[in-house]
């Protein structure tokens, strides 16, 4: 089974195991990652799970949708490789992923 990990604003990582198909957010929430609210609960309208994609991953994460970009743009420690973490799909491909959370959430 492979593993994303989150990496939390003072350094702290979290390594989580793989449930095929879940959502990254589900991921953090389901493994009591700290720093992902999710209020919204995953429809990207929220922007509550906001996290920072590592550059050699961030083209695999998926393309970004209307309503996410909305949110992205309303994000104040936005990043070029930023993503709600509800919108991306995890699967095997995604073994090895690492992503940082920002400071705040919206
Ligand atoms: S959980 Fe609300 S935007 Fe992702």
């Amino acid at each position: 089974m492979g593993q994303v990990t989150f990496v939390e604003h003072d350094g702290t990582d979290h390594e989580v195991g793989i449930e095929e198909g879940a959502s990254l957010m589900r991921h953090a929430v389901d493994n009591l990652v700290p720093g992902i609210d999710a209020d919204c609960g995953g429809d990207a309208s929220c922007g509550t799970c906001h996290v920072i994609v590592d550059q050699g991953w961030y083209d695999r994460t998926g393309s970004i949708g209307d309503d996410e970009q909305l949110m992205l743009d309303m994000t104040p420690e936005r990043a070029d490789t930023s993503r709600l973490a509800c919108q991306i799909e995890v699967t095997e491909e995604l073994d090895g992923l690492q992503v940082t959370l920002p400071e705040f959430q919206m």
